[in-house]
């Protein structure tokens, strides 16, 4: 699959040996205490191992039975030194970790608020203005400087939605909402990925942030709310292409579920025993509500497993007339 190896193949922006490029108003409250940690364990490394090579070498054994030469077994400042300088340095980790949650965790106020779903394996952001964007490699487009905050959860199984870029990581979980949020410094392109096993195609749940400037973003906002409204096959190629081919093929091939091809008009038998017309309303219930009716053959294992999650309130009701005028041309 080549939209596999191309979104494989994204480059995470990095910045010096151990970082990906910081790029959101949220990156100091993970890197400071891991550059503070970093640097706490280089110069203690060297603080111990210097010392004790040097001790090996000096108070080695030179003889065979050779005595010590002397007992010390207390120090009263060397004790007190090991004890309270590192309850020094912990006590700092502490506040300065604790503060770095409290900001990660406390979105501003004034941030816009996107609405995101994950299910297997893509994701799905709903934009105040009211349009969907999603599906795999999906790129996401927020306006520079301004706090966007996530609201998300997931249709089927535990998902975390992570951008290395931003330093934010959040799980997405069923039957609850996880909030994240971040506030991009620069423009770019930044990747998505998906940090929590679930299932076959958990590598590949990757998608894209795009950061522009504001007027951009506002443009780009408004063209895609109209262009969501458009009911035609191109519009519905697109839309099968992203939410629809991992399972579906287009060819006749047999996936996981049933393939597009000679689908529309087409009497199906039903896994029950029933038949039924594949016409506009049975795969608009289809996508909506994909268990209330499970196709008998067509897919790799007949009957056709019921491993399809819902779409409601992913695709809008044009998005799906729009992949209904596609399937038409399928013939
Ligand atoms: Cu979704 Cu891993």
């Amino acid at each position: 699959m080549d939209k596999d190896l191309e979104l494989q193949s994204m480059v995470i922006p990095q910045e010096g040996f151990w970082m990906p490029k910081g790029t959101s108003v949220t990156v100091p409250a993970v890197d400071d205490p891991w550059w503070l940690i970093y640097w706490v364990c280089v110069i203690t490394f060297f603080l111990i191992i210097i010392p004790m090579a040097y001790f090996a070498v000096k108070y080695r054994r030179k003889a065979v039975g050779q005595r010590a030469e002397s007992q010390v077994d207390h120090n009263q400042l060397l004790e007190l030194s090991w004890s309270v300088l590192p309850l020094v340095f912990f006590a700092i980790v502490f506040v300065m970790g604790f503060r770095g949650f409290l900001f990660l965790y406390v979105p501003p106020a004034n941030a816009t608020e996107v609405r995101v779903t994950a299910q297997k394996w893509f994701w799905t952001w709903t934009y105040p203005e009211g349009f969907s964007v999603g599906g795999k490699g999906a790129e996401f487009v927020v306006p520079i400087g301004e706090p966007v905050k996530l609201v998300m959860t997931s249709t089927d199984v535990l998902h975390s939605l992570f951008v290395p870029n931003f330093r934010v990581k959040q799980d997405v979980v069923p039957g609850r909402y996880t909030t994240l949020w971040f506030q991009a410094t620069e423009l770019g392109t930044f990747p998505i990925l998906c940090t929590e096993y679930c299932g076959t195609d958990h590598s590949n749940m990757l998608a894209k942030i795009k950061v522009v400037s504001k007027e951009e973003y506002a443009a780009w906002a408004k063209k895609t709310a109209d262009s969501g409204a458009t009911v035609d096959a191109p519009t519905g190629e697109k839309l099968v292409n992203q939410y629809c081919t991992a399972c579906h093929s287009v060819d006749g091939s047999m996936r996981v579920g049933p393939s597009f091809k000679g689908l529309y008009g087409r009497e199906e038998e039903l896994a029950d025993g029933s038949k039924i017309v594949a016409n506009d309303a049975y795969i608009m219930e289809s996508i909506y509500t994909p268990a209330k009716a499970i196709a008998k053959n067509g897919c790799a294992v007949a009957p056709c497993p019921n491993a399809m999650t819902p779409f409601q309130g992913v695709l809008s009701d044009p998005q799906v007339r729009a992949i209904i005028e596609y399937m038409k041309t399928l013939k």
